[in-house]
């Protein structure tokens, strides 16, 4: 067996016990993570703090021992360094100051504040130093669709309408933005590679919103793009892909060459298993809300995927990020579940 599980089935292995990690691991219901948010300004600050945030994405695997970590950042860290005003608020979530025209589209294009995220890069070269060599160090960013979506609205919620109607009153303008997003991106994954994360994870959780021709447009192939531009810079480079709440749309990401496909807690997984399947790892589909009810309603959830994902290449994650409120019992539970049985298996 691969040193490294994880990584193992998004290259083509399929194991009897799925590999585990969780999305929003390092977060808000660990109470060593509200402890070291304590000590800190704000939000961002802990993003751009290596030795914090290094010591936050290791908090679940000391806690856990998930066989992935994933580095403690967020998908808004790349419009704060385009230049973007970008704070968060406790209890409000993101606010930003919102993209409204060519001139504040050409400023983002200058990239003022590009050089801070060097901090991110030395967050990964000591999480890699520090993590057993069993796990997989995923990096991250959002989609640029996503991401667009927080940069035009200011905000999050109402299933962002703000950038869907950008897109219908003014395409050109929002071909011109995803333009910036997808070689921001490229350059911000590469740079996590060269400082060592083993694949990354594509954040699309607004894809949802959008009617299948626009998401066509504006999630599939700046997405496309950003894994193309990727691979020629970092061959090979594992790529998953999370589009949140796309159903009808999933079989056109078969010719994408995706390492996994992040599946949310609707999916359907009989679909899932016969059409995407032979093509790249399956993650997920735990709803984050039987992981905060528990009992035996969560066991037999978890045993629910773990029979439909029998014998295909699976990540076992949630559907979606872990809630605030979940108490963390639940989650050992769950990963009990998952891998009992596994010294048996899994060797
Ligand atoms: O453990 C991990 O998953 C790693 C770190 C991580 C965070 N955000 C930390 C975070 C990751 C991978 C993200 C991704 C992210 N950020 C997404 C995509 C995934 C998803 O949830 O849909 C999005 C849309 C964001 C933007 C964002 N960041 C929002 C909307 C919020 C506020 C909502 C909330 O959950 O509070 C954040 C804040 C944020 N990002 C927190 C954390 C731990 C909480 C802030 C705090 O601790 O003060």
């Amino acid at each position: 067996m691969s040193a490294k599980p994880l990584l193992s089935v998004l290259n083509g292995t399929i194991l009897p016990t799925p590999p585990l990690w969780m999305m929003r691991q390092a977060g808000r219901y660990l109470p060593e993570y509200r402890a070291l948010r304590a000590t800190c300004n704000g939000f961002l600050d802990l993003c751009y703090n290596p030795v914090k945030a290094c010591e936050v994405t290791l908090q679940p695997i000391k806690r856990f021992g998930f066989d992935g970590a994933i580095l403690f950042s967020d998908i808004l860290v790349i419009p704060h360094a385009l230049g973007q005003g970008v704070t968060f608020e406790t209890g409000e979530g993101p606010r930003l100051y919102p993209l409204c025209d060519e001139a504040l589209l050409r400023d983002l294009e200058k990239r003022l504040n590009w050089s801070i995220l060097e901090n991110v890069y030395e967050t990964v070269s000591r999480v890699k130093a520090a993590l057993p060599p069993s796990v997989t160090l995923l990096g991250f960013c959002g989609a640029p669709f996503t991401v667009a979506s927080y940069m035009v609205a200011g905000k999050g919620g109402d299933e962002q309408a703000a950038v869907r109607l950008l897109a219908y009153r003014n395409p050109h303008f929002m071909q011109r933005l995803m333009g910036v997003l997808v070689e921001a991106s490229v350059d911000y994954l590469e740079g996590q590679f060269k400082a060592g994360v083993d694949a990354v994870q594509i954040f699309d959780s607004w894809a949802g919103t959008l009617p299948y021709e626009e998401y066509q447009k504006w999630c599939l192939a700046p997405t496309l793009q950003i894994i193309q531009k990727l691979r020629a810079r970092i061959p090979n480079a594992p790529v998953i892909y999370f589009p949140r709440g796309v159903h009808q749309g999933l079989s056109d990401l078969v010719s994408f060459g995706l390492n996994g496909i992040g599946l949310d807690w609707r999916a359907d997984s009989r679909f899932a298993c016969e059409t995407l399947a032979p093509h790249m790892a399956l993650q997920g589909t735990l709803d984050p809300l039987l992981l905060l009810a528990g009992g035996k309603a969560l066991d037999e959830g978890v045993e629910r995927i773990l029979e439909a994902y029998k014998g295909v290449r699976h990540i076992f994650n949630l559907g979606h990020g872990i809630t605030p409120p979940t108490p963390i019992e639940h989650v050992q539970q769950m990963i009990d579940r998952v891998r009992k049985g596994a010294s048996s298996c899994n060797g």
